[in-house]
């Protein structure tokens, strides 16, 4: 495996039509029932050119009849335009509710896709992406899309098939008079394109500032104790006022390009139809056309400039779409480094585990190498502590023993199988991580206590029973609201030693076989750490353990001990033969020693 295949492919390269393609592959609902929705479209457009033509009969056959004027046949007239008004107007709004349908049921199902992706993929890939970029990439890009989908689509259909139409009619009438209405706006659109762009450009930049503005402020918020303890909150002020302005620029000069653009659309409209209306006449006093044509032509010309003004946004639009469905798509087409055999794994029935690593070597994406040729095990219904300095890749092999990724050359067996064979819900379920910082989630103790539960059940008697099994039943009786306390934002109502207690009780509902303690280095109070050794003691009963230690007494009390030093397995073997050893481990506990005793 090469270290690029961590890392997400930024974007999909994929053309303009390979990914529309594409796209319609993994969201097909976006085609469901389209001819229906374009035929809609088709009835609509012409509902909507009814009024000029009931015009220019009203003035040609009712008002300007050759025997006078015909009331019956003017409001014969009106009556008919009425209802196929009415229908095109019914069939417009069908079209707006079936394409709403369509796109959202497909922009779920692309959502739903990405965001189990972001799932599957390696912490690592996750890491080398900014989680944030994946974040937008499942919610923002995909607005785009819809948005596209939606108003776009609907400005496709019903707009082009209402400048076609218009056309057609507009040429039935007076060819020399269509022909000019396209000579005057071809123009027009080929100078709103490259406007349009720099627009698109202007709003660009301030979705960027607004985002850094979001940044700023929600920072300065989540920080306001250190900001407060260090007395920087001018400074921050500053940097917040700072960006807020920038924002607010960004926008006045997106806003003053819109408008410009706007107005000058709505000018070359009007100036349009003031040549239409000269340039008619005089065609109307040589008789080649009639008073009622020309009237309806004024109404057409209107009929076209909308949707021709709306095309240059439209396209832009199709623009950000395709770009937002290439990201998304980049995020589906990223290979998952982890692969799960699923049901083809081999079997590893519960019980004691016995793990070993068999020449491990592993380094990060672009990183140098983490771990060399480390070899260790841990024999069933024992427990062994991993000890070494900070950096010296000891989350390392916490985490590949839970394959969280996988070595980059060696392998991690369980009971004799290679990791990679075993089915990863399996894995999952023998072998849990309990990290050095757990993450909370916003909600009550018990809550965050029973997120590790899989299947349905009473929750509140199983993380009840657990507490009591840890001995952890005076603590939560000490809170205020017992196991209802509330937790707060990842946890920050709780002190780092009560987070710590969670992780435990956690870990004992998922009941696993093989235990990963990635020890915290945080500082607790005597009282905690007593709690805590009392909780590990029961936890780490009768299940194969390997412990990440930060205090010495868990090396102590452990059936072997691993010193870690670079990467490399320095020392092995049990804490009084390292001690008589007289090496690296002897040193670290003669120093630890004389800190705590
Ligand atoms: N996600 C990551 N991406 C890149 N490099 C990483 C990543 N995690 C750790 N490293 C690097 O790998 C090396 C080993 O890190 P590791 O977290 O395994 O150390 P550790 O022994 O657990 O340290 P500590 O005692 O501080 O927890 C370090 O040099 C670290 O910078
Ligand atoms: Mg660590």
């Amino acid at each position: 495996m090469s270290d690029t295949d961590h890392r997400m492919a930024p974007a999909s390269t994929l053309g303009v039509f390979a990914t529309l393609r594409r796209g319609t592959q993994v969201s097909p609902q976006l085609l469901d029932g389209l001819v229906i929705t374009v035929l809609l479209a088709v009835v609509a457009a012409v509902g909507r050119v009814v009024v000029p033509i009931a015009v220019q009969q009203t003035v040609d056959t009712g008002i300007l009849a050759p025997g006078g004027p015909q009331v019956e046949r003017v409001v014969w007239l009106a009556a008919v335009a009425t209802l196929v008004l009415l229908v095109g107007a019914v069939c417009s709004a069908y079209v707006n509710v079936r394409l709403f349908r369509s796109s959202e049921a497909g922009l779920l199902a692309l959502r739903t896709r990405a965001f189990r992706h972001v799932h599957d993929l390696s912490v690592l890939t996750q890491n080398t992406e900014r989680r944030g970029s994946l974040v937008s990439r499942v919610t923002s890009d995909v607005d785009t899309i819809s948005l596209f989908v939606q108003w776009g689509g609907i400005m496709l259909l019903v707009s082009g098939l209402q400048i076609v139409v218009a056309t057609v009619l507009m040429a039935f009438y007076s060819w020399q008079l269509t022909l000019l209405v396209w000579l005057c706006f071809v123009p027009l659109v080929v100078v709103l394109q490259p406007l349009q762009k720099r627009v698109n450009a202007r709003y660009t930049a301030v979705r960027e500032r607004y985002g850094a503005m979001l940044g700023a402020v929600s920072e300065a918020v989540v920080g306001a104790e250190t900001i407060r303890a260090y007395g920087v909150a001018d400074r921050t002020q500053r940097k917040i006022d700072a960006s807020i302005g920038g924002t607010r620029r960004a926008m006045v000069r997106a806003q003053n390009l819109v408008a410009t653009v706007f107005a000058s659309g709505v000018l070359v409209a009007n100036l349009v139809l003031a040549v239409v209306v000269v340039v008619g006449t005089h065609l109307g006093v040589t008789g080649e056309v009639t008073a009622g044509q020309l009237l309806a032509f004024l109404f057409l010309v209107q009929l076209f400039t909308g949707p021709v003004q709306m095309a240059t946004e439209v396209l832009n639009e199709l623009q950000n779409a395709i770009a937002g469905w290439r990201r998304v798509l980049g995020v589906i087409e990223t290979p998952v480094t982890v692969v799960d055999p699923g049901a083809d794994g081999v079997p590893s029935p519960r019980g004691p585990a016995r793990v070993e690593l068999v020449g491990v070597d592993f380094s990060y994406p672009d990183g140098p190498p983490v771990l060399q040729d480390v070899h260790l095990a841990v024999p069933a219904g024992s427990s062994v502590a991993v000890v070494g300095a900070t950096g010296s890749g000891k989350t390392t092999i916490a985490r590949l023993v839970a394959r969280f990724m996988d070595p980059s050359a060696g392998t991690v067996l369980l009971d004799g199988a290679d990791l990679r064979d075993v089915e990863l819900a399996t894995l999952r379920e023998r072998v849990v991580l309990v990290p050095q910082e757990g993450f909370l989630f916003d909600g009550t103790l018990a809550q965050n206590m029973a997120y590790g539960l899989r299947d349905e059940g009473d929750d509140e008697a199983r993380v009840r029973e657990a507490v009591d099994a840890l001995g952890l039943d005076t603590w939560v009786d000490e809170l205020a609201a017992g196991l209802d306390t509330p937790v707060g934002q990842r946890g920050e109502s709780l002190s780092a030693g009560e987070r710590q207690l969670v992780a435990l009780v956690r870990a004992h509902l998922a009941s696993p076989d093989l235990l990963l303690l990635d020890e915290a280095t945080s500082a607790v109070d005597p009282a905690t750490e007593v709690r805590i050794a009392r909780a590990l003691a029961s936890l780490t009963q009768g299940r194969s353990t390997l412990t990440i230690a930060h205090r010495l007494s868990t090396a102590e009390a452990a059936d072997a001990v691993v010193v870690v030093e670079d990467g490399v397995v320095v020392e092995h073997g049990h804490h009084h033969d390292l001690v008589a050893l007289d090496g690296i481990y002897a040193a670290m506990h003669r120093a630890w020693v004389s800190q705590t005793r």
